[in-house]
């Protein structure tokens, strides 16, 4: 039978839509209660709607009883103090899984391309039902960081690296692209995740807001990319070698996020 997805996510496995362009207070981000949860680098979450409403991120299948990345169940003591946020989550009316925030430190490119990882949101997710994307929207104004995609981990030849000033607002096929960030900085960068079920009410938030499947792309230096490769290459040999010796298959360097 197959999943519904959205059309307009057919042709890159993402789109852009129109950048946020009202202001939203800090406190919404930084007033809230985060949780230690290791994804993708040094990174931080704070959950407005989780598996059962408590202020923990783990995927929802590893509750009782297991489930897919639908039916979030908002947290009141977060969404209180985070009403334009949880609005924004909300605002397509499509079923929302996890919402949280991440904050996630400084790294570099070498990291990012490391940290590569495609997500588990359909884990259970009934044949037939909506496919389970991902919204993000850069809180912080991370002008010269980007998301890095990729279609295949390892190999450069599609990569669209999509820059993260405020109010950047994406939807990404996170289990079908690999993806991380690099985020150059002093400060940590904070961005608003939600788990959407494609549905018509998301198509429509797509169109209203242009979602496109291209768009410009960070430049990075050929240079900067080859080292980034070779360096990607490097930790996966040694991280390999380490599983080797133990006598394990090795693991990729990806947790779900
Ligand atoms: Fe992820």
């Amino acid at each position: 039978m197959g999943y519904i997805k959205s059309a307009a996510l057919e042709e890159t496995g993402f789109v852009v839509l129109d950048s946020y362009d009202k202001p939203v207070d800090p406190k919404e981000w930084l007033d809230i209660e985060y949780v230690d949860w290791k994804s993708s680098g040094d990174t931080r979450f704070a959950p407005l709607a989780s598996a059962k409403g408590e202020i923990e991120c783990n995927g929802f299948w590893n509750h009782e009883p297991p489930r897919t990345d639908k039916d979030g169940v908002w947290i009141d003591a977060q969404t209180e103090l985070a009403p334009t946020l949880t609005a924004r989550a909300q605002e397509p009316g499509a079923n929302v899984g996890r919402c949280r925030i991440i904050e996630l430190q400084p790294n570099s490119y070498a990291d990012c391309l490391y940290n590569l990882h495609q997500d588990d949101n359909n884990r259970l997710n009934p044949d037939g039902t909506g496919w389970v994307v991902r919204g993000f929207f850069n809180l912080t104004d991370d002008k010269d960081s980007y998301f890095v995609l990729r279609e295949n981990r390892t190999d450069p030849s599609i990569e669209y690296r999509i820059a993260l000033p405020a109010g950047a607002q994406l939807i990404v096929d996170t289990q079908r692209l690999w993806h991380a960030v690099h985020h150059q900085g002093d400060e940590p960068r904070y961005c608003l995740i939600t788990s959407w079920t494609s549905c018509p009410e998301l198509d429509a938030y797509i169109e209203k807001y242009n979602g496109r499947s291209t768009t410009e792309y960070y430049p990075v230096s050929e240079e900067v990319r080859e080292a980034g490769q070779a360096e990607q290459a490097r930790r996966d040999a040694a991280r390999a070698a380490y599983y080797a010796e133990k006598g394990q298959k090795a693991k990729l360097a990806m947790s779900e996020a």
